[in-house]
């Protein structure tokens, strides 16, 4: 007659050894997920070839790496400010070959060969461009942040009225476009002074612009 706990033990047997098939079976898949998870394969960066205020910048860079972190964080011209990063303060805009662009709305990528201008190379503090200097002379800030964006606007703004640019507030799209106080408002209104300097801002432009408006 068979002995009972033999069959058990037999039984108990099976059990454990198809677990540790099972176990022995999973674990490196296991392992390997994780390792997955753990180590994510980067893109290979990008080449990158810029011309920042006249010097020519060659750079590797992740291809989603905005214009504005590439001149921040890749060549440390951080005079370019992060405002809100999603094209609405205006404090991060530069020149790209002569218009004036959110920096942090393009991808440093799509300005291959292209000829930048920041703040750092319109002027220095002992030869400033006009506009810098007529932001000092009055007081065209408070707490500076959205300056360097002001001013890099206001230059490419008014080469685009010089241009013959129109914009929403111009009356006549058959003149050439003049610059009333409404065109220069309307133009520099994707630059936005948390601290309330428009007034001073407003003359600064103008001065600039011979007193015209
Ligand atoms: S940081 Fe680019 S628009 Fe605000
Ligand atoms: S001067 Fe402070 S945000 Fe414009």
């Amino acid at each position: 007659m068979q002995d009972p706990d033999a069959t058990e033990i037999s039984r108990r047997g099976f059990i454990v050894l198809g677990s540790s098939t099972v176990a022995a079976t999973a674990l490196p898949q296991a392992a390997q997920a994780q390792k997955a998870v753990a180590e994510p394969s980067l893109p290979p960066p990008w080449k990158v070839s810029l011309k920042v205020n006249g010097k020519a910048c060659e750079l590797e860079l992740d291809a989603r790496t905005t214009l504005l972190d590439a001149l921040r964080e890749h060549l440390h011209l951080t005079g370019s400010k992060k405002g809100c990063d999603q094209g609405q303060c205006g404090a991060c805009t530069v020149i790209a070959g002569g218009r004036r662009i959110n920096s942090c709305l393009t991808l440093a990528v799509m300005h291959q060969g292209d000829e930048i201008t920041t703040i750092e190379g319109l002027g220095t503090p002992d030869d400033m461009h006009p506009m810098q200097s007529s932001f000092v002379k009055c007081d065209g800030y408070q707490c500076g942040y959205c300056t360097p964006g002001q001013i890099c606007s206001s230059v490419a703004m008014l080469d685009e009225v010089k241009a013959g640019i129109p914009s929403h507030a111009t009356a006549d799209l058959m003149e050439p476009p003049k610059l009333t106080p409404e065109e220069l408002r309307e133009r520099m209104s994707g630059n936005i002074c948390r601290c309330g300097a428009y007034s001073n801002i407003f003359d600064a432009i103008n001065e600039v612009a011979g007193g015209t408006v």
